[in-house]
């Protein structure tokens, strides 16, 4: 039996397929690159020492996801593909509700027509809105997403909600993750926006190597202990982890639908993450403070409880472990060393 990882070549998907192997799992990758590289499937590989079966396939292809149906047993499905670059999505919405709401529908349909019902679904914090209250619980009120890249998480929420409503044999879980950073510590694969980067990791680390010449932070008059916005910054490679245990569970005790928020239950300010990566790094970032970017909130952490409870997943690295492994990977790809 295999897990078929959606978007296994990506940033989250790569970090989790390791992950897969890494336990001892048969799994099937497709990817159609369309956000990141065929070497990522090298990388992973080289990580693991282990061989995986991938088709260079586009989602929403119905006869082409039948096939990879029909040629292995697939036991349960993450779905990792999609659209993510939040303003890209305000300037293209069609594209990202086609890709992203109907891309889930096609593979839900194909996993319903194979009898295939165990899936794990990447969610977004952003999913919360203007959040209820902090640290925020599963039970928050969701919606108010303010970009179509986060109003397509909500309505394939939804989605899943209906379905599972509609026949209970389905087994979910939705994972909201919070902000994802950091890299393998492998330095093999990592996060590599295309264009000028929107997230603020990347971005630092861009200013860092001199790529970008400066950072700018957009606010300091929020009400956060030094003004600026503060978020819960969670390592790749532990969220990764939490999909083989949500995973785990869907194995072992399945029948529901479970939401789980996938964050550390601490917040850090983009001062702290400034502070942080020129310490683990020795690097200089060189920052301004900006304008308040419109749709930003001032606060968003996760209370993890749930997850830690439920799944007996905690995270174990630390900011240093976020800053130092990002760094290494830039550094990789130019061929340079820094340990
Ligand atoms: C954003 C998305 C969220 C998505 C997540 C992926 C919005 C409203 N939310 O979250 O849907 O799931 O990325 O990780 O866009 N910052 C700067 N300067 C920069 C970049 C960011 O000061 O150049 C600040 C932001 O104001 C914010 C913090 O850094 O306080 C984090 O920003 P970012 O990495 O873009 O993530 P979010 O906005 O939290």
């Amino acid at each position: 039996m295999s897990i078929l990882v959606t978007g296994g070549a990506g940033y989250i998907g790569s970090h989790t397929v390791v992950e897969l192997l890494n336990s001892g799992r048969e799994v099937v990758v497709i990817d159609n690159f369309s956000n990141s590289k065929p070497e990522v499937l090298e990388n992973i590989k080289k990580i693991t020492g282990k061989d995986f079966k991938f088709y260079k396939i586009n989602y929403l292809d119905q006869k082409e996801l039948e096939k990879v149906f029909e040629e292995n047993k697939i036991e349960a499905v993450m779905n990792f593909a999609g659209y993510k670059a939040v303003g890209e999505s305000t300037k293209k919405p069609l594209e990202y509700y086609e890709n992203n709401i109907s891309g889930a529908i096609v593979l839900l349909k194909t996993m319903q027509k194979y009898n295939v019902k165990k899936f794990i679904f990447s969610s977004s914090a952003t999913v919360y809105g203007e959040p209820e209250q902090i640290p925020i619980t599963e039970e928050c009120k969701t919606g108010g997403t303010t970009n179509p890249y986060g109003t397509t998480k909500l309505f394939i929420e939804q989605i899943l909600q209906d379905l599972y409503k509609s026949d209970n044999s389905w087994d979910i879980a939705i994972l909201r993750y919070f902000n994802p950073v950091g890299a393998h510590e492998s330095g093999l694969i990592g996060e590599e926006p295309q264009g000028i980067p929107n997230n603020l990791m990347p971005y630092i680390v861009r200013v860092a190597s001199g790529e970008l010449e400066q950072l700018s932070i957009f606010g300091n008059d929020y009400n956060t202990p030094d003004g600026t916005g503060v978020r819960d910054y969670i390592h790749v490679v532990d969220l990764a982890k939490g999909h083989i245990k949500a995973l785990e569970k869907l194995e072992k005790e399945g029948k529901g639908i479970f939401v789980y928020n996938l964050g550390t239950g601490t917040g850090y300010s983009v001062l702290d993450m400034v502070k942080a990566f020129e310490e683990a790094t020795e690097q200089n970032v060189n920052y301004k403070i900006a304008e308040r970017r419109p749709g930003d909130i001032a606060t968003c952490y996760s209370d993890p409880t749930k997850a830690k409870e439920e799944l007996g997943w905690e995270t174990s690295k630390t900011l240093k472990d976020m800053c130092k492994d990002s760094w290494r990977y830039i550094q990789n790809k130019k061929g340079a060393n820094i340990d």
